[in-house]
């Protein structure tokens, strides 16, 4: 016997209940699944005025839903992942259809996706962004899978996706997981951003000794230009809350950035790729250095600097803001050369206009920048880097010598500052005709007989560079 479920959400956490609500609120009738009874009785208390139904027993729960069904599944990646589909899949048949709407690693997706399909059963892997707030009330998500699939269930996912100019932020953007590919990329970079925000707030804590709440104004002011993103706002919020004990709630937390991986797997799988996305590594690495609390302590007693604190002056502030806007460019720009270099690689066939459409509302990096961003793309399609894009290009132009200033004011004062560092690094080196790098290909050839190619012939050669 088929129910009369429309939807069915498996795990029921933050994000899974939230997002159901949502669709629920769209009119879709809604069950959903959690093995924690508290968990599947909250979604019936929540969602009653909806008739949204909980359970706790998965055949239970799969005869709630109506024929061909369509689940998603959102617990934390990896094992659960594949326990949900393991308990799932069997009691699953033909034509119904599985979405894995977790921050899944792609080759899971992939494995997952070949698996189920050849037991014909569809798949679709989603990036669903936006947090607790955003699933409720209008997430940004990027799907990847078959098109006769997502035509299933495009209608649900516009209608509860976030709307950027009236346009829905979802989107199949290829096939397989393009989508998780996808989410993995706006992880990266939000880690990248992040890092460089950090950076920022820390030039003006620890070096122009401002208060919690003057760098909070200076951070919200920011958030009415060119910097306008949720990133920045957020900050802003964050650095003027109180903390119960007195002071600001910032100061009471803990400096060891956590991480749960999707970032790491954005920069190890841009070096297979043989792509750089330096700002994003560097922002990885710092989330590491920052883990080391204990060495760091030791550290700061056996090892000297300089003094990094002057007062507060209003000039260094300005060009924060300048070398704030050309490495979050910078790394939006390293985003989407790794999303072209994957597109090629893994046969996604991404259309990075629609990617950055997608990204313009609902999800963590949405800022005001997506909107100049996506007409890049638009004008030109096959831009092999955003930095190419001359309306770019003309920000780049404009910032680069407020970002060489702030970077002298922190190397100066030993402050570190590796994501902006590497988000200047990295326009300097492309747009460097030559680099320094045939030094590099003689010292290969010299030690290991490596070869090298010359400018002014074809060829591989090789040198005996010493005598005997
Ligand atoms: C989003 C976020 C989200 C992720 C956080 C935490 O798009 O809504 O990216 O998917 O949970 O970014 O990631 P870390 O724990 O690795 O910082």
């Amino acid at each position: 016997m088929s129910g009369q479920s429309d939807f069915g959400m498996v795990g029921l956490g933050t994000m899974g209940r939230s997002l159901l609500l949502n669709i629920a609120d769209h009119g879709f009738a809604v069950a959903g699944l959690d093995t924690d009874a508290v968990k599947a009785e909250a979604l019936r208390t929540e969602g009653a005025k909806r008739g949204a139904q909980g359970f706790t027993d998965p055949k239970e729960f799969v005869g709630a839903l109506r024929k061909p069904r369509a689940v998603m599944i959102l617990v934390p990646a990896g094992a659960p992942v594949d326990s949900v589909i393991g308990s799932l899949g069997p009691l699953l048949e033909p034509g119904d259809l599985l979405i894995d709407g977790g921050n899944s690693f792609f080759k899971d997706t992939n494995r997952r996706g070949a698996d189920l399909i050849a037991r014909g059963i569809g798949f679709i892997g989603l990036g669903v962004s936006g947090g607790e707030s955003g699933a409720r009330h209008g997430p940004s998500m990027t799907g990847g899978g078959e098109v006769a699939d997502y035509e299933r269930v495009r209608g649900l996912l516009e209608a509860v996706a976030a709307k950027a100019n009236g346009e829905p932020c979802v989107a199949l953007l290829g096939p397989g997981s393009a989508g998780h590919y996808v989410k993995m990329v706006h992880n990266g970079i939000e880690y990248g951003i992040m890092q460089l925000i950090s950076e920022v707030y820390d030039l003006m804590k620890r070096g122009l000794r401002m208060s919690n709440s003057e760098i909070g104004d200076v951070f919200g002011e920011w958030n009415t230009g060119d910097l306008e993103s949720f990133l920045i706002e957020i900050t802003a919020d964050v650095l003027r809350y109180p903390d119960e004990n007195g002071g600001s709630l910032v100061d009471a937390i803990s400096d060891k950035a956590k991480q749960k991986g999707t970032g790491k797997w954005s920069s190890q799988d841009a070096m297979d790729l043989g792509i750089p996305i330096p700002t994003i590594d560097l922002a990885v690495n710092a989330r590491e250095l920052s883990a080391l609390k204990d060495e760091r302590v030791r550290a700061s007693k056996a090892l000297t600097g300089p003094e990094p604190g002057t007062p507060h002056s209003a000039d260094v502030c300005d060009l924060a803001e300048g070398a704030l806007i050309l490495a979050i460019l910078s790394t939006y720009s390293q985003g989407f050369s790794q999303l072209a270099a994957a597109s090629d690689e893994y046969g996604y066939g991404l259309n990075l206009e629609r990617v950055a459409s997608v990204w313009r509302a609902g999800c963590i990096i949405r800022a005001r920048s997506l909107e100049s961003i996506r007409q890049a793309f638009a004008t030109d399609p096959e831009l092999p880097n955003l930095m190419l894009s001359p309306a770019v290009a003309g920000v780049f132009d404009r910032r680069q010598s407020q970002l060489r200033a702030v970077l002298r004011e922190m190397i100066g004062r030993g402050l570190p500052a590796p994501a902006l560092s590497a988000s200047l690094a990295y326009l300097d080196g492309y747009r460097s005709a030559t680099l320094p790098t045939n030094l590099i290909q003689a010292q290969r050839d010299l030690f290991g007989a490596h070869t090298y190619e010359r400018i002014d012939k074809e060829g591989s050669f090789h040198t005996k560079w010493q005598s005997e």
